[in-house]
């Protein structure tokens, strides 16, 4: 690899459980650039507030996690097994409880906070300062990283969604419906682009892709085509 090549900020938003993560890990790994998981980083500040009694049958004590908010360490260490990044919370290893139908079933109304934006905001922007970078989120080519070389907008049928995700959360031994992921998907969808502290939404710069129908390779293949038209 040529590596004189420009090191660019590459930004991915889409909706929940259409493969954003996937191929931003995919992209990372074949341009070694720094893969930043941002729906972790809210899942570890959901998983907090929960381990300590600030959420109680969906209701939040806002005030309590905003006070919070200093004791919550968030960082990414590499597996140097699978040579994956893996979300920390205070020095503990979270990523598979970040990942559970509990956390999930939360953390969209605890990114609706502003409070909490603000301060996952300010640290995502710090990681991505030296370039390299592959981010995914909801805000990043709208709120995180407006500046941002390339801005990619996911998107894919609900049913494509959901049939994906009960794969996965099936693979790691969960047990769940297929029903009760695609109204956690609806509801997620619904709250992540109608909250009032930065919604889900397209940049007006961003280039949207619909993989309904497209393998993880071929994904890869079309943007990898777009990075290379940018470095
Ligand atoms: O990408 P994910 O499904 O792990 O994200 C979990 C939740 O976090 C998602 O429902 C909305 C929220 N989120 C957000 O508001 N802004 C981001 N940049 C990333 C995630």
């Amino acid at each position: 690899m040529n590596t004189d090549r420009k090191k660019l900020v590459i930004a991915i938003d889409g909706y929940s459980s259409c493969g954003k993560s996937t191929i931003a890990k995919d992209l990372a790994r074949v341009l070694n650039y720094i893969y930043i998981d941002t729906g972790a980083m809210y899942r570890a500040v959901t998983l907090y507030a929960m381990r300590n009694g600030m959420i109680k049958d969906g209701e939040i004590d806002k005030e309590k996690l905003i006070n919070s908010l200093n004791k919550i360490k968030i960082t990414f260490r590499q597996n140097p097994e699978t040579k994956q990044n893996e979300t920390y919370l205070n020095g503990e290893n979270v990523e598979k409880e970040i990942r559970r139908m509990d956390v999930s079933n939360n953390v969209s109304r605890v990114s609706t906070i502003k409070e909490v934006r603000e301060y996952l905001v300010q640290l995502q922007r710090e990681m991505a300062k030296k370039g390299g970078v592959v981010m995914d989120g909801r805000d990043i080519g709208t709120v995180v990283l407006p500046d941002a070389d390339l801005k990619i907008f996911m998107t894919a049928r609900p049913e494509v969604r959901a049939e994906r995700r009960y794969k996965e959360l099936k693979a790691k031994g969960e047990n769940v419906s297929k029903e009760e992921i695609m109204r956690n998907i609806q509801e997620r969808d619904r709250m992540d682009t109608t909250r009032k502290e930065s919604p889900l939404r397209q940049a007006e710069d961003a280039i949207v892709l619909d993989n309904s129908d497209m393998t993880p390779q071929q994904q890869l293949d079309w943007i990898l085509n777009l990075v290379n038209k940018k470095r």
